[in-house]
């Protein structure tokens, strides 16, 4: 199977969480793309979406899916969403699309995350692919500066502005021991928004789709 293929699978496996009546939270990128499309079967039987960023938000309304505002959902039973990376603890880097600080706060508040990927995203340690952290633009330099203290190593991405207004760096050649640690120093630092290191709230369910189907992990 191709890593599209695998995508496409593991985003159609999440289906069997969608239940009647209720709102879903939906993440962003490629992989969650296709749980969108598969939407399509069920979207008659569902209330809404609760988007994580203006792309996913754009595609679900062309599909004539309502996206309700998340002050006005208490709460809502499953968050779909992708990752570029995890571990078998469940904790993720995400990020990669840019939008951590939505995702994290969707994720937030669902009851459960349902974590939809291709085999080639899962690691035994996180941190080879560059953790993206979303900064209050004037913070930029001085965040930069923090976290090469912290022993990363950061990159600006140029001509990026998030769906919040803000600029991401992403930070290289970090060893990523203690995710749950790190994730809370990064965003100690003034000027971050949020980090990309998905620990202290990792996914509850993965999907993984690999060339036998789709492996569930609980
Ligand atoms: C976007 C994300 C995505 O979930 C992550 O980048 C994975 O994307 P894809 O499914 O395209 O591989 O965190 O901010």
């Amino acid at each position: 199977m191709t890593q599209d293929e695998k995508k496409k699978a593991a985003a159609q496996a999440a289906l069997k969480y969608v239940k009647k009546d209720t709102i879903v939270g939906v993440g962003t990128g490629s992989t969650v793309n296709y749980f969108i499309d598969a939407l399509e079967d069920v979207k008659r039987d569902i209330q809404g979406a609760v988007s994580s960023s203006e792309a996913s938000t754009e595609r679900l309304k062309a599909m004539g899916i309502e996206v309700f505002d998340l002050n006005s959902v208490d709460k809502f039973d499953i968050y779909v969403d992708g990752a570029d990376e995890i571990t078998k603890h469940k904790h993720m880097i995400k990020g990669g699309g840019a939008a951590l600080t939505r995702e994290k706060i969707v994720a937030a508040v669902a009851e459960t995350f349902i974590c939809i990927i291709d085999d080639t995203k899962q690691v035994p340690m996180l941190g080879q692919f560059p953790l993206p952290v979303e900064v209050i633009p004037m913070a930029r330099s001085y965040v930069a500066r923090e976290i090469v203290k912290l022993g990363g190593d950061p990159a600006y991405r140029q001509g990026v502005v998030t769906d919040n207004g803000n600029v991401i760096l992403d930070v290289h050649n970090l060893t990523i021991l203690n995710p749950v640690e790190l994730e809370r120093q990064l965003n100690a630092i003034v000027g971050v928004v949020t980090n990309g290191l998905f620990a202290n709230r990792g996914a509850d369910i993965v999907l993984i789709g690999n060339n036998d189907g789709v492996e569930t992990i609980n």
